[in-house]
């Protein structure tokens, strides 16, 4: 049976076919629902169910709070209505002009940027423009039916190429190809199929200061936002603060502390976590989130993007909201789910 679903403050509806999730639908009917994960693992989706019965799937009990579960929150991209439902979610504008397509890529380049860090450039089709919000991301097809989401690193496709940056996570089937081991190491010229672009995590419309927070290579979307604003000669007031155990995994600060020069607002504070002696370490330490609670009392009056580990971005979330005043619509977030996040949801 089919079930209606009203979408609040927007005020638009779309039906849920037998099987769908609330998110699912919504997309099918063109109406964006911010997204990332779409597995239950990041709470990007996280929306409220303000009327109506629902099946909401094992997940929200994993990765929400109680007092959120328990004021109607749950994940959209799990959630089966039982019966009409009226949800309170943002409705994600977009430029008419991206379309989500799959295609086939060539891999261009690998380019180590640290130890374990890997800039990938694919070479996309020449007959179509590949367009996307800067701060998106695509996904790998893999024969088996895996996908594996990578942002894009750049703000635009340029001569038909983006750059992605891909973490080493030893055993990951991907990751261990890009990094040369195993049976089929991945190389230049090598042919892949990706659908994309895909999320909801972009800059929005707005003239409040920004904090960007990172940790790893959570930095590539955030690299793409700040590359579009540069492009755009934005002068919104920006801070971006970037988190790594060790100074090396901040693999492009140089990078970031040099958008300064050309972004007359902006500010970039690199953090570590966990500094050894032969690092020579003087700059902040400690968690990347921290950092911001130390230097914003009051983030009433912000904007927060933030992308990273699932735990760093919940934390985030959590602190900015209940302890600075953030408003729970000024925060935006992409989470990056590895294979283990994925296994522990599923479960
Ligand atoms: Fe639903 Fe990630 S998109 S949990």
């Amino acid at each position: 049976m089919s079930f209606k679903v009203s979408v609040q403050p927007a005020g638009r509806e779309f039906t849920v076919e037998p099987g769908q999730t609330i998110l699912d639908a919504a997309l099918a009917s063109g109406m964006i629902l911010p997204y990332s994960c779409r597995n239950g693992t990041c709470s990007t989706c996280r929306g409220r169910v303000v009327s109506g019965s629902y099946d909401a799937g094992p997940a929200p009990a994993r990765i929400l709070e109680a007092d959120d579960l328990a004021r109607g929150y749950t994940l959209l991209c799990q959630a089966r209505p039982t019966s009409d439902v009226v949800i309170e979610a943002e409705e994600v504008r977009m430029s008419g002009d991206i379309v989500v397509r799959k295609m086939p890529v060539r891999v261009q380049a690998l380019t180590p940027l640290a130890a374990d860090v890997m800039e990938v450039t694919l070479q996309l089709p020449s007959a179509e423009a590949f367009r996307f919000q800067p701060g998106q991301y695509l996904e790998f097809l893999f024969k088996d039916g895996r996908r594996r989401s990578y942002s894009m690193a750049c703000a635009q496709a340029v001569d038909h190429r983006v750059q992605l940056h891909v973490r080493h996570m030893p055993g990951g089937a991907f990751t261990d190809r890009v990094f040369g081991r195993g049976d089929e190491p991945l190389k230049a010229r090598d042919i892949l199929r990706i659908e994309g672009p895909l999320g909801s995590f972009f800059l929005r419309a707005d003239d409040r200061p920004i904090i960007f927070l990172a940790s790893g290579t959570g930095f590539a979307p955030i690299k793409a936002i700040i590359e579009g604003m540069l492009g755009r000669g934005d002068r919104r007031a920006a801070v971006l603060y970037w988190g790594g155990r060790r100074p090396a995994d901040l693999y492009q600060a140089e990078l970031a502390s040099g958008w300064r020069a050309r972004l007359p607002g902006f500010r970039f504070v690199p953090v570590v976590s966990d500094a050894l002696p032969e690092d020579g370490w003087a700059g902040r330490t400690g968690w990347v989130h921290q950092a911001v609670m130390t230097d914003f009392p009051d983030l009433s009056g912000h904007q927060v993007y933030a992308c990273g580990a699932p735990p760093m971005v919940e934390a985030a979330r959590h602190d900015f909201v209940h302890q600075r005043g953030l408003s729970p619509q000024a925060f935006h977030a992409d989470a990056f789910t590895s294979e283990a996040d994925r296994a522990e949801v599923q479960a």
